[in-house]
């Protein structure tokens, strides 16, 4: 029970890593706020678990959040305070891209940029004071797109910036006590395969011979986030099945006998 006494502000908590992020925290014994821009689905989930989020007394609340808009943050954060008190995690997941037939496109830009690292910094700064206060951690999840060459241009930038945001703020906040990280995911199984095709299809990237989980993922986001890191700041981790190692496939197939 790692997290025991301590609140955890989840981003991107409805669905896939996000959810499977709530579950450990809850699982672990924090008190949650889930934020997200589907929050119906977010409370559905937790009453699936038998947790009502409106009661007041519940180890989880959901509040409406879109991460695109700082007002909408500074709202939800302020309600999560509100509600627990204080703030020991925020594990800033919310983001994803969805491709664009001219990948160098100004408005996707824009739109991709603002949402996988001006998101997870506009998080950042809701939480900052109440971060310091409990001496708290931020882990966000970034992508194996951030490290190599894996395509999306806009994308990998932007969360290529979340490791060097996190180096920053971890020179920055960790003589007042916070841990800055970042996970970088290779392909896991969420929703956002569902219209493409099976995540499956790209075993042959990952040496371990298969995709991840949501809940590969929810483990390094809540290592990171607990006092067993509490030496370790300013990372980039992969959890990528070692997909970034090398891959799956040998270079003997490739050349023939
Ligand atoms: N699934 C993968 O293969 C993979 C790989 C590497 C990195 N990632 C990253 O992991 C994170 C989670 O992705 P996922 O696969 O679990 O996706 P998902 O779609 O299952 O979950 C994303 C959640 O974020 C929420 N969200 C999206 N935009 C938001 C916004 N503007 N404001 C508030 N909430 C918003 C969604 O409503 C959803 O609940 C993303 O940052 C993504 O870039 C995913």
């Amino acid at each position: 029970m790692r997290f025991d006494d301590r609140v955890a502000v989840v981003s991107g908590g409805a669905n896939g890593i996000g959810w499977a992020t709530v579950e450990r925290m809850l699982d672990e014994g924090a008190r949650v706020a889930v934020l997200d821009r589907e929050p119906e689905t977010a409370v559905r989930r937790l009453a699936e678990r038998g947790v009502d989020a409106a009661a007041s007394d519940s180890r989880a609340a959901v509040f409406a959040c879109d991460i695109l808009d700082a007002a909408s943050v500074d709202a939800a954060v302020a309600g999560a305070l509100e509600r627990f008190g204080r703030i020991d995690v925020l594990a800033s997941v919310a983001g994803g891209d969805h491709g664009n037939d001219d990948e160098l496109d100004e408005e996707y830009w824009n739109e991709i940029v603002s949402l996988n690292l001006h998101g997870p910094v506009r998080l950042i700064r809701a939480c900052r004071a109440a971060l310091i206060e409990s001496r708290g951690a931020i882990v966000m999840v970034g992508s194996v797109n951030g490290i190599a060459a894996w395509g999306e241009p806009a994308y990998a930038a932007a969360k290529s910036g979340l490791t060097l945001v996190a180096k920053n703020l971890a020179v920055s906040l960790g003589p007042l006590g916070v841990r800055v990280n970042v996970v970088a995911p290779g392909t896991v199984r969420t929703r956002i395969w569902d219209t493409q095709n099976s995540p499956d299809a790209l075993i042959a990237l990952y040496p371990l011979g298969r995709v991840g989980e949501p809940a590969d993922i929810a483990a390094a986001i809540a290592f990171l986030a607990s006092d067993e890191a509490s030496w370790i700041t300013g990372v980039t981790l992969p959890v990528d099945g070692g997909g970034l190692a090398g891959p799956r496939i040998a270079f003997k197939t490739l050349l023939g006998p």
